[in-house]
Parts: C-alpha cells; structure tokens; sequence
C-alpha cells in the first residue's frame, strides 16, 4: 500500500532558512538539560526528603512544575516549533516569510520559558497543572504564538508544491488547537494590573472540566499531534521509504482531532462532574485506539521490509521505539480511561508510569531520532561526530526508561492496592504513610532509571557539540546527504 508521495530534491533556487531552526535545536537540547536535570533532582527528593533543603525555592512543589513546563514546553516546545519550520519550508517548496518574525517567534519562546520557571521558582502559579504561568505571562506567550501559527500558514500560503503533505496537518492541528486551549483555559482576572495574582473565570466543576479540557488536549495536541507531525517526516526520511499508508495517515488525523476533545473528563472520575460527562470521557478514552493505532501501524509498516537496517542504523532504531512507545502508551492510556480501571490507578504512580512511558519513549526518542538527523544537514557536516556515542544513547535511555516505568508501575499498583485494602470490620487495613514507605525503594530505581536516562541525554548533547565543531562538509555533497524536501 505504498504511497504516491515522492521525495525530489528541491529547486535550487529555493534558499531555506536554516538559521532559525539551528536556534531552536540548540536551544532545545539546552532546555532539555535543565528540565530533565529538574526531573532527576525531584525524583531524589522522593528518596532523600532532605534534599529539598528547607528553603521554598528548593521544595518539590515548586521545582515540579519547572521539570513538566522545562520538559514539556522548552525541550518539547523548542523542538517542534524547530521542526515544524524545517518540515514546512521543504515540504512546501517555501522559504519562511520575514526573519524578524522569525526571530521574534524564538527570542520571546525563550522569555516565555524564563519568566515562567522564575514564576514558579518564586511561587507565583496559576495554580492550572501545565498551565502554571500568570496572566501577564500567558498574554505574552500568546502574542508569540500567533506569531509563530501566522509564519507556518503563511509558509501553507506561499507553497510552490500544490500538495500539502500530512506532517504539515499535524503540525498546523497542533498550533491551532494550542491557541484555543490557551486562551479559554487562561481566563482569569488579575486582582490588579500591576499585581501577578489571578483568579480563574470560572468556578467549581466548571473549572475543574475546563482545566482537564486543557490539560488532556495538551497532551492529545502538544505531547501527541505534534510529535505526529516529527514522525511523519523523519520516519520515512531515516527509512529511506515512503509513507506506508497515506490514506492510514488522514484517518489517524481526522479521528485524533475530533476524539481528543471529549476525552478530558477521564481525568476527573469519581468527582462531582456528572456521571454522564464522565461515562462520555470513558467512552472517546476508548476510541481514541483508532487514531493512535493507525498511526503506530502507520509508523511500523514504513519500516516493513528494511528491520535489517536497525541493526547498523541507531538513528531509526531511535525513531522505530519511540513508534512503540507510542503504542504502549495509547494502548495504556484508554484502559485507565475505564471507570473501574482508573479507581486503582488514580493518585498512584501508575499514571506517572504511563506519563513517562509516553514522555520518554515517545516524545524524548522521537525527538532524538529528529535532532540526530538534522545537525549534520543543518550545520553542513559530514555525518555525526561518533556513532558508538549514538549506540551509548539509545542504551542507557531505553535501560533508563525500562527502569522508570516498571518502578513505578509497580508502586502504583502498590499503592492502589493498599489504599483500598480492608480489615474485616472494614476499616482501612494500612495507614497512608505505610503506602508511603512501601513505595520508596521504587522510588530509588526510578532514580536510577531517571539518572541513566539523562546521561544518555547528555552523551547526546557532547555528539552534537563535537559534531558542530568538526569539519565542515566538503562539496560536493553525496547525494544522501542532500538537503532534503
Ligand atoms: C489514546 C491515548 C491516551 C489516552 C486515552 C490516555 C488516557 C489517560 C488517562 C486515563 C490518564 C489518567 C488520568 C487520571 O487518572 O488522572 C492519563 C494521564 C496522563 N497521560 Fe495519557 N492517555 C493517552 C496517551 C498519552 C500519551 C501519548 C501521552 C504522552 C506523553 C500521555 C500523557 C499523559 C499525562 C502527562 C498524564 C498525566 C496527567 C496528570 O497530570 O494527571 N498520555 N492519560
Ligand atoms: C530524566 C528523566 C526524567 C525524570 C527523572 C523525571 C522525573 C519526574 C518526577 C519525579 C515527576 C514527579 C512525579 C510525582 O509527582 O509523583 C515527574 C513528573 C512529570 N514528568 Fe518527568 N521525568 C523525566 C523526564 C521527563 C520528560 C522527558 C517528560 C516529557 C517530555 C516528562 C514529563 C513529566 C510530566 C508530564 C510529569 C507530571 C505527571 C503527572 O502529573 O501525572 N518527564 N517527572
């Protein structure tokens, strides 16, 4: 069922602007540091308390959401926006219209992040899980957004190849769709216009909804969508093969755009949302196994007929488990969609085992596998600096998320366990700071799995740099190395 897409070589007269995507996969892996250096150092404080130091900057409360915003929305955030203008200006034919813009988008994406972390650090919160930041801050990110959505369409508008190609779909879903959670999940009115504190519009189980309205669709657009768009470029492009399915392509994206929306009160069973909202987010849970799977297939299939080149090629290898990751983790996330399912998993660490399979699979493997692909083409090198550093990263990140996400799997279901566990006079059997305790060796391998997983990170990070300040590419250029459409 291959597709009649095919790749050509670009019109030489077409000069892309390369310079704003190298800004944003430098900053990327400077953001992914940070955030996942956050990541470790909250995790310790699960094993060692003492560790968040008595002083309020440094407790777990205020340095967790600098790891999710630092993971989800710099590392993550820089990467896609980095990618998707790489993606758009091929597959279009297009240069991007105005570097100012271009620039702007970047330089005020940083300041976004920057004010964030120091809002948190401090202890100004919307108090909105991945949605931290005050207004002031959310009205900036959204000038710089709709900036970055008008470059991308206007990028669609000057297309010289009629065709646009499904990377771009997702990617445009992903933009799109963010404005909108952003803006209606942000409603607030600031208790003065000089103060940083602000009170959400809406109230109770409204709220409530709306917050994992936004909070489910951040992950259905940001940490999914998004993370489509990569795939379906880089996948076939490492593969050296087209789209297996391209028909397989637009279901997956149709039936993702319009199932994501109403499956965000499965985050809210067993509260005050009426039954019926939540039977509705159950029952879209389980059918959002159609969008994900077709792309999982989708991403497999491609890779049909060429596994030998996993072998030789850590690159792919890097792209085809995050391929996997993302099947586990759709497959996964509709079970604890289900009622009955989500009363054992719920406040365990079960879902943090399924946040990270996703996280780190999915999003973080995808991701490499993109940058891995991009450096020597964006800084016009022969190939990476070291190979057997790439074989070294793709070891110690799948040893390190093996290690995260049965640790704690096995502490969630722990915990669910004990939590609903009764004596025969149906009294709780365990009090709630026995859980606590059962669950701390847990806690230490998922330190170690976290651990292994930034060095990996890290090992990337000294490739790449190497790699920047090896020799450039002598011309001319083999042909597979050619930038590509
Ligand atoms: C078919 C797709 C998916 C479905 C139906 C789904 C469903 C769920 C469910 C039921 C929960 C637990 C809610 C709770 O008990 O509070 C959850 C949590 C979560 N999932 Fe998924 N999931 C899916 C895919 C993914 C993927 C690919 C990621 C990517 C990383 C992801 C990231 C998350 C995150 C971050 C949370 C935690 C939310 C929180 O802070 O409470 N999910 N998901
Ligand atoms: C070095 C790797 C990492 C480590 C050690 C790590 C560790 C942690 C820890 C300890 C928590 C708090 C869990 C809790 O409250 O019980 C957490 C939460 C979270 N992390 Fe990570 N993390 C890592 C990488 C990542 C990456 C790469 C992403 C995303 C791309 C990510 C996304 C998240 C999210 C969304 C949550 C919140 C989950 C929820 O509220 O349900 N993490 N992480």
């Amino acid at each position: 069922m291959a597709s009649a897409v095919a790749y050509q070589s670009p019109p030489a007269a077409v000069e892309y602007d390369d310079g704003i995507v190298r800004l944003f996969v430098a900053a990327a892996l400077f953001w992914g540091v940070v955030g996942m250096a956050m990541g470790v150092l909250i995790a310790a404080q699960m094993v060692f308390p003492s560790l968040n130091l008595d002083l309020p900057w440094t407790t777990f409360g205020r340095l967790r959401p600098v790891h999710t915003s630092g993971v989800i929305f710099a590392f993550g955030g820089n990467a896609l926006i980095g990618t998707s203008f790489y993606v758009v200006q091929r597959t279009c034919r297009a240069r991007l219209p105005g570097r100012f813009a271009a620039e702007f988008v970047f330089w005020g994406y940083q300041l976004f992040i920057v004010l964030a972390a120091l809002g948190y650090v401090m202890g100004a919160t919307a108090g909105r899980e991945y949605a931290e930041p005050e207004w002031f801050v959310d009205l900036w990110l959204a000038v710089v957004w709709l900036t970055y959505g008008g470059l991308f369409v206007g990028v669609l508008l000057r297309r010289t190849e009629p065709h646009i190609y499904v990377a771009n779909w997702f990617y445009l879903a992903f933009i799109v769709t963010i404005t909108l959670l952003h803006v209606v999940n942000n409603l607030a009115v600031p208790v003065a216009w000089n103060e940083a504190k602000s009170y959400s519009l809406f109230g109770g189980v409204q709220d409530a909804m709306t917050e994992w309205w936004y909070g489910h669709n951040a992950v259905g657009f940001f940490l999914t969508a998004g993370f489509l768009g990569i795939m379906y470029y880089f996948l076939p492009k490492q593969a050296d093969a087209p789209i297996w399915s391209y028909r397989l392509s637009i279901l997956s994206f149709w039936s993702l755009v319009f199932m994501y929306m109403w499956a965000g009160p499965h985050h809210l069973h067993f509260t005050s949302l009426p039954d019926w909202v939540q039977t509705l987010g159950m029952a879209f849970s389980i059918m959002l196994w159609m969008p994900s799977w077709a792309s999982t297939v989708n991403g497999f299939m491609t890779v049909s007929g060429r596994w030998d080149r996993l072998r030789t090629d850590p690159i792919l290898r890097f792209m085809i488990v995050a391929v996997v990751f993302y099947g586990v983790a759709t497959f996964e996330g509709p079970l604890m969609g289900v009622r009955t399912v989500n009363g054992l998993s719920h406040y365990t660490e079960w879902t943090i085992s399924h946040v990270h399979s996703g996280a780190l699979g999915w999003n973080g493997f995808i991701t490499f596998g993109a940058i891995y692909y991009l450096v020597p083409r964006l800084w016009d090198r022969p190939g990476m600096h070291s190979r057997a550093a790439i074989e070294w990263h793709f070891w110690l990140g799948l040893a390190g998320i093996m290690l995260y996400v049965t640790a704690m799997w096995g502490a969630g279901v722990l915990q669910g366990l004990m939590w609903r566990a009764h004596t025969e006079l149906g009294f709780l059997k365990y009090s709630f700071i026995e859980s606590v305790e059962a669950a701390r060796p847990y806690y230490a391998v998922r330190l170690l799995g976290g651990l292994l997983y930034l060095s990996g990170f890290l090992v990337m990070v000294w490739n790449v740099r190497r790699t920047i300040a090896g020799e450039r590419f002598a011309a001319p250029r083999p042909a597979a190395l050619a930038p590509a459409e």
